[in-house]
């Protein structure tokens, strides 16, 4: 992989500087949810239900309860009162309506109808393998297609008239794309590891947002807020997964309550696939108008996609669509049809990434019923204000330059339109590309910075690395602010205890807490000052403020150098001081006066190539460029580590990824990760990775909009339209499968 960061750092903001936690993880001393262990611990193994939909008419643990160790069997007849959270909470999102065991329905296989608990794993499995269901069959939707959908649908977008402006434009396409089910396959498996001490609660869980999940839990659970612990130290990834909790949480927390002993409840591979989520099906509709010279006319996207019996998940295919070309005639619509399956939760880049495939798709197909160059067309229709939103600016938009850099870095201008007509080593090439965009945004967020008189620096915040480089470039910014060595700055994140910090989510890190972690050090470094100025005894003592300066980790005044100054650590001994911390914060972005009327979003360009080998039809992508306007780039090594995982991820999302449900049972039937396909090492093409580097002024001191999912957006698309120019099959169903490739035509030279 290589990366190249436009505009070059001086400072360490900029630099490419290794995870802080690496160490950790690579010597497996990084702890992460089911790594947790406590004397006395007992284990929960749950058991989930076989049928789609039914009512449960009797569940029979008494076989299970006589077996050796088993303490405990928890159902919807003993588990107690539980709690859904409050509707429009947003301070404590949940992901599924419905409490664990709230009723006797059973509404998707897969779902949690008892759990077992005994002194050992083994012991709690086979427990849980003894309990006995009986069920009373009711209808269940296992349809698989959305197309007989009929309900009302939401406009989500409207501007103009584009049924009219469909009707009347010269050049036109109309088309469904789908993408299908993508189950979350983070390395690291959803786990929960309770303990009690008294009537308080502390959960060690794989969770992308600490402060959310103790508000959940304690909703739930009926609980105090201030009697709930969580603790999310390291994450295996996410992807989305782990956004909010799921039920298994409150099962094994009142397991825990009931025995009064550490319980640990970890899922299977097999229950992620059923009950923590996945990507939902989406059909989507484009009808695109335009001008004989490319200009668009008329935009429609009407999309679908599926959601659970109780939950009204909304996959927002919209996103991107309304703003990302200069259209006056447009609507985007939405509907969710129900199926016996569990609730949806969002996926990396959710909305954009399948919008995008669907919307980027399109605009491919409409650059060849043009007959024109599919760069060209984007360049031509490209918005120079946010036609969505009351024409408000975009705060920082360079996709424009995206497009012209990726195809300078990929050789676009080497491009023969004809299909099938590109070839090397004997084998042909198709070449695609795609646009990609992301929302940007700035949430509030508090954060602590602490001068520790053993010389160390610290800051506090309540958010988690999802594995990212968070705990990196916290520590890259208080070295900017303080010159402390990195070997001595200590982040502390990963605890509902902590300052209230947001979740790694939506790419929002980065751009929500820099901005309070400077302004937390400028105030530590203020303080301190103060500090230095009223201890007697100290070299600053009576001085004045605005004669003294710190750098290096050290006071000093103006006119000294930093080396012949006062180390913080011997300011803080001077004192008495233990310590000192000083807290701040960052102001949303739709409270920020340079925010809130500026259209926030990232940008991208995605060029993909892949080699066919007809004669064995063998397809793989071979490479690919992709350049991404995300703001300054805090950290390039791991920013471009996201953008290059995202990559594969998208040749994942093209080439491989789809949970298949077994149309009798609604069971998962590739629920594993030998059946589940994800791209692996041997899928992985040539990346080249360009940041445009542009600091976004709307985003605070550093600039920064985060780049967790952008990369991901864009590849799916690019890669459809590189397989239809090598083998002449227009696929609009995700993903791309040999039966699709076997219709080609091409044949080996
Ligand atoms: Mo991301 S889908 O917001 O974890």
């Amino acid at each position: 992989m290589s990366t190249t960061t436009i505009s070059a750092a001086a400072s360490i903001i900029g630099a490419a500087t290794p995870r802080i936690d690496g160490p950790l993880k690579t010597t497996g001393t990084a702890d992460y949810s089911a790594d947790f262990h406590f004397d006395h611990m007992i284990f929960a193994v749950p058991v989930c239900a076989t049928v789609p939909s039914a009512r449960i008419t009797k569940l029979d643990a008494s076989r299970a309860e006589g077996m050796p160790g088993v303490l405990l069997v928890l159902h919807h007849g003993n588990i107690g009162p539980l709690f859904r959270t409050v509707p429009g909470d947003d301070n404590a999102t949940n992901s599924e309506v419905r409490a664990p065991f709230e009723d006797e329905i059973v509404r998707h296989w897969g779902q949690y109808v008892a759990v077992a608990i005994a002194e050992s794993l083994e012991q709690a499995t086979a427990a849980a393998a003894a309990v006995t269901v009986e069920y009373e069959a009711q209808p269940a939707n296992l349809k698989t297609s959305l197309d007989d959908y009929s309900g009302k649908r939401k406009s989500v977008s409207k501007r103009g008239d584009p049924d009219a402006a469909f009707v009347s434009a010269p050049v036109k396409i109309d088309y469904t794309y789908i993408t299908p089910v993508e189950t979350h396959s983070p390395i690291e498996m959803h786990a929960s590891v309770v303990t009690w001490e008294g009537d308080h609660v502390t959960l060690y869980e794989t969770s992308q947002g600490v402060v959310n999940h103790r508000a959940v839990m304690a909703q739930v659970l009926g609980i105090p807020l201030e009697n709930v612990r969580v603790i999310t130290r390291f994450l295996g990834s996410g992807f989305g997964g782990k956004l909010f909790p799921w039920p298994h949480a409150a099962m094994a927390a009142v397991a825990s309550r009931r025995l009064n002993r550490p319980v640990k409840l970890s899922l299977s591979r097999r229950m992620m696939f059923s009950n923590v989520g996945y990507r939902p099906r989406t059909e989507q509709r484009i009808k695109l108008g335009a001008t004989k010279e490319g200009k668009l006319l008329a935009l429609r996207h009407d999309y679908l996609n599926v959601t659970s019996q109780l939950d009204d998940f909304d996959e927002g295919c919209g996103e991107a669509t309304p703003y990302l070309y200069s259209v006056a005639n447009l609507e985007v619509t939405s509907a969710q049809p129900r199926r016996h399956v569990g609730a949806p939760m969002w996926m990396r880049g959710p909305g954009a990434v399948p919008g995008l495939y669907a919307l980027e798709a399109g605009m491919n197909e409409l650059a060849e019923a043009l007959n024109m160059d599919p760069l060209q067309l984007r360049l031509l229709n490209d918005a120079d204000k946010d036609e969505s939103n009351k024409n408000i600016p975009f705060s920082s938009r360079h996709f424009r330059e995206c497009l012209e850099i990726g195809a300078k870095k990929f050789g676009w201008e080497k491009r023969n339109a004809a299909i099938g007509s590109m070839r090397r080593d004997g084998k042909i090439l198709g070449w695609g590309l795609a646009g990609a965009s992301w929302v940007a945004m700035r949430l509030p967020c508090t954060a602590s910075v602490e001068f520790c008189a053993n010389g160390r620096l610290c800051v506090r915040c309540g958010t988690q690395d999802i594995g990212t480089g968070t705990y990196t470039i916290f520590a890259q910014v208080l070295h900017e602010k303080t010159g402390v060595a990195l070997e001595r700055i200590d982040v502390i994140i990963g605890d509902s205890g902590l300052p209230a910090g947001p979740m790694s989510g939506g790419s929002m890190v980065t751009g929500s807490v820099l901005n309070a972690i400077a302004s937390g050090a400028e105030a530590a470094i203020k303080r301190l000052q103060q500090v230095a100025t009223a201890t007697a005894g100290s070299p600053y003592h009576e001085a004045s403020l605005e004669t003294i300066s710190f750098s290096a980790g050290r006071l000093h005044r103006k006119d000294q150098a930093a080396t012949d100054g006062t180390h913080f650590a011997d300011i803080l001994q001077l004192a008495r001081l233990n310590g000192l911390s000083a807290e701040g914060k960052t102001i949303p972005s739709w409270e920020d006066p340079k925010a809130k009327d500026v259209s926030l979003h990232s940008y991208g360009a995605q060029f993909v190539e892949v080699e066919w080998e007809p004669d064995i039809a063998r397809l793989r992508v071979s490479r690919v460029v992709s350049v991404i306007d995300a703001g300054r780039i805090i950290n390039p090594k791991a920013a471009a580590n996201q953008i290059s995982g995202a990559v594969v991820m998208g040749v994942g999302m093209g080439l491989l990824e789809e949970t298949i449900y077994d149309h009798r049972t609604g069971q998962p039937i590739n629920g594993s990760m030998a059946d589940y396909l994800v791209a692996t090492c041997a899928d992985s093409p040539e990346i080249d990775v360009t940041f445009l580097d542009y600091p976004d002024p709307a985003m605070g001191e550093y600039g920064a909009r985060g780049v967790g999912e952008i990369g991901l957006a864009g590849i799916a698309p690019a890669i459809t339209a590189a397989v239809y120019h090598a083998t002449g099959v227009r696929v609009r169903e995700l993903p791309v499968r040999i039966e699709h490739l076997l219709q080609s035509k091409i044949v080996e030279a």
